[in-house]
């Protein structure tokens, strides 16, 4: 079977982390791919030099050059500009935008059948814009964001209910923004509701909502600890979750910002939904059920999303 092929566009921390997770799992030989030259030369060698230490054999390049990335099963994104402290990702919106549209253009003619996974802020307006500028079909192309907002979710619980993160399954709907929507009615640890625990355990309505709005600004909090850009392992091991579902066929059910044609009363957005994803990429969105409280906080998401679309049109001509 011939080696599978996954291409980095983006050589930042994420990048970087992504190219070093996705070689230790052997997902495929890598290349990572900047317009800074020089840079993902070097961190190509550099992680190809992890290869005997760490015993995995992916060949790992770096390039300047599009034309590298022909034939990738998977792209990952994360080009563009992180934010900084006191900025919210909705500021990235423009200089990101003229980013996502050369990543588009570069896409579309070297690797139009790749599975392209989006991480680039603001994310579910940025994989809205990347889809219009490959001409991607649809369930090809995804945003990142949900597994890496469970991921927080389930963090803080475990943290909260001094259990393994590994029995905690929490659930984050909606936009990539301070408005997405975690959802304890659908959060368990191991099949317990959290709400139940929490009885149990004593702890209250307003220590869970603190853990909800910790979740919701919790790419803000590490951007104001690192003060000089944003998270990066949490989103590169999100992103290579996804890659590994798409290469394995494995079927999963992932929170992702997928293409929505209906679902959730949404027609032609990008936003965070539970999505299976196996080798036909987004198989299909899982509709679940919310309570009237749920569904008008995942509507303000939504209209979130939408007013940033209706700005990537005012900035650039050609999407709208
Ligand atoms: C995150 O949530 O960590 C990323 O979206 C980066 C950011 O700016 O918060």
């Amino acid at each position: 079977m011939a080696r599978k092929k996954i291409a980095l566009i983006g050589s930042g921390n994420i990048g970087g982390t992504l190219a070093h997770l996705a070689a230790q799992k052997e997902l495929g030989d890598v290349v990572l791919f900047d317009i800074a030259e020089g840079v993902p030369q070097g961190k190509a060698l550099d992680l190809s030099q992890c290869g005997p230490v760490q015993g995995f054999d992916s060949k790992i390049t770096g390039t300047n050059d599009y034309a590298d990335i022909a034939g990738a099963d998977v792209i990952i994104v994360t080009a563009g500009v992180p934010r900084k402290p006191g900025m919210s990702r909705d500021d990235l919106l423009g200089i990101n935008l003229k980013v996502m549209k050369q990543v588009g253009e570069g896409i579309k003619q070297n690797a139009p059948d790749a599975f392209v996974i989006c991480i680039t802020n603001p994310l579910d307006a940025m994989v809205w814009a990347l889809r219009e500028f490959s001409g991607l079909p649809h369930n090809k192309i995804v945003g990142m964001a949900g597994v890496l907002d469970s991921a927080r979710f389930a963090t803080f619980l475990a943290w909260e209910f001094e259990t393994s993160v590994r029995d905690v399954n929490a659930f984050v709907l909606g936009g990539h923004g301070d408005t997405m929507v975690p959802v304890l009615s659908y959060s368990t640890v191991n099949g317990i509701p959290v709400g139940d625990l929490a009885k149990i355990k004593g702890v209250d309505q307003s220590r869970l909502d603190e853990i909800v709005d910790r979740t919701r600004k919790g790419g803000g909090e590490i951007v104001g600890l690192l003060g000089t850009g944003s998270a990066f392992y949490a989103p590169a091991a999100s992103a290579i979750s996804m890659a590994e579902a798409y290469l394995g066929d494995q079927k999963r059910v992932l929170p992702c910002a997928a293409h929505l044609s209906g679902e959730y009363g949404v027609d032609g957005l990008y936003v965070g939904v539970p999505a299976m994803i196996g080798a036909g990429g987004i198989e299909s969105v899982v509709e679940i059920e919310l309570s009237d409280e749920e569904k008008s906080n995942l509507q303000v998401s939504i209209d979130a999303v939408k007013e940033l679309l209706e700005a990537c049109k005012g900035i650039d001509s050609s999407l709208a």
